[in-house]
């Protein structure tokens, strides 16, 4: 079959070289794709964020199914106006995409649903907003209710950074139009896990559990980001604690959907504190993660085209995954100076030498000047590994990234380490 991506980083990356690697797909077509994606799939400049092009796209192409990687899309709808024109589509509706689209329909749903989550309230007014600071004390945390790439989430530890956030973000400075509304939450404490879902309706299909570094920093130091690096399987999820986020988290909050009149196809990511109460819903993503999604694709092993068709036909029911044993590990090599400022086009070299040593580039932000690949966004390349232990996984990663020739280039160093503290202690 022939398969239409939407997207161009990451996430999309792996999508594409996983669906190419998928004897059910015969092509792979994305829009608008970067220079690594070209690698796996014929790339058609369309944006990912542009409806009216995209729909174009699928007319003339006439993809056996669209897999849509991004959120933004997906709150706008693309997957409701491919629907109506009878294209199989991988990617919830409109409906069910503010889930992730709204912080605070997604806190109100939950509660609703009876999901656990942290203690929250939604405010609009600054002053009532800053009663509920003081009332509640720091640590407290502070979110944009909107989409902002990842970006929206303060951890105050003071009640003054708190209040500075629903300032800042209520006066329409940052996040803009996604900052008009604040939640408030009562801080969680925990290791944090992401549980990704392939769900189709009722039939909910756990994925292998992953965990992401959001912190900018060695230690999870410094603000947030769309997110560091991330390896799959997280140890801290152990089934008992992937079937209470299943039958707690996923079930209901895709039943409480469900009652609201959206059906969901697509991938539900439940961002989960494991807190000394039990797994609480820190967020819920209405697509693959990035970069969990590097790592999981490395593992999948089963054919990833004929899972997103059948989610997409209704038919996911009696549908199996296989991952790989082992772990696979993903650094994401950012331009220096993410998540504020950065300077884009400078030349990238090495990655072939990165790849020889063991690793899969996946690349987000990248473009190609003159025949060479140059960094155009924040998060630049996901470099990824599979390997028996997190231990074994890291050090591939990291001896292959001494390879990478990019003075500009920012990377943790410590990516897994969690994991890696838990295998020793075995
Ligand atoms: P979110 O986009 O809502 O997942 O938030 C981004 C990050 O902020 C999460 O991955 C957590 O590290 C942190 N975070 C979000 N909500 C809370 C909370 N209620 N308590 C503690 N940390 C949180
Ligand atoms: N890795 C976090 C996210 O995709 O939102």
């Amino acid at each position: 079959m022939k398969v239409l991506v939407v997207g161009g980083g990451g996430r999309e990356h792996a999508l594409c070289w996983k669906l190419k690697r998928s004897a059910s797909v015969s092509e792979v077509v994305c829009a608008p794709g970067n220079p690594g994606i070209k690698r796996e799939a014929r790339c058609v400049n369309v944006d990912a964020e542009d409806i009216n092009g995209l729909m174009k796209l699928a007319k003339a192409e006439k993809p056996d199914l669209v897999v849509i990687g991004p959120e933004v899309p997906l709150v706008l709808g693309l997957g409701n106006q491919l629907r109506e024109e009878g294209f199989p589509v991988y990617g919830p509706d409109k409906a069910a995409a503010n889930l992730e689209g709204s912080k605070s329909f997604s806190k109100r749903l939950m509660h609703e649903a009876g999901v656990p989550t942290a203690r929250f309230e939604v405010h609009v007014d600054v002053k009532e907003a800053v009663d509920t600071i003081r009332s509640w004390g720091a640590p407290i945390v502070v979110k944009a209710s909107g989409l902002a790439a990842g970006k929206g989430v303060i951890v105050a530890q003071t009640e003054k950074e708190a209040i500075d956030a629903v300032r800042d973000m209520l006066a329409g400075n940052s996040f803009g139009e996604a900052g008009s509304q604040v939640v408030i939450e009562e801080c969680l404490v925990g290791e944090e896990a992401s549980c990704l879902f392939i769900v189709s309706g009722d039939t909910i299909l756990p994925m292998a559990s992953s965990q992401d570094h959001k912190a900018l920093l060695d230690g999870d130091k410094g603000p947030n980001t769309g997110g560091m690096g991330a390896y799959s399987p997280a140890p801290c999820v152990t089934d008992d604690v992937a079937e209470i986020v299943l039958e707690t988290i996923a079930r209901p909050i895709i039943a409480a959907l469900k009652k609201k009149g959206a059906e969901f196809i697509g991938t539900l990511y439940a961002g989960v504190m494991l807190t000394a109460d039990g797994p609480k819903t820190l967020e819920f993503n209405v697509r693959f993660g990035d970069p969990e999604c590097q790592p999981l694709m490395s593992r999948l092993k089963s054919d990833l085209g004929t899972v997103l068709l059948a989610a997409a036909n209704r038919q996911l029911e009696g549908v199996e995954l296989e991952w790989e044993e082992g772990t696979a590990l993903c650094v994401v090599v950012t331009s220096d100076g993410y998540p504020t400022n950065f300077d884009k086009g400078q030349a990238i070299g090495g990655l072939d030498a990165v790849e020889a040593a063991g690793t899969t580039v996946f690349h987000a932000g990248t473009a190609e000047k003159d025949g060479v690949i140059v960094n155009s966004g924040g998060r630049v390349l996901g470099v990824t590994a599979v390997a028996p232990t997190v231990k074994q996984a890291q050090q591939i990663v990291y001896t292959a990234l001494e390879k990478l020739q990019w003075p500009g280039g920012f990377y943790r160093r410590d990516i897994g380490y969690r994991a890696v503290a838990r295998e020793e202690n075995i």
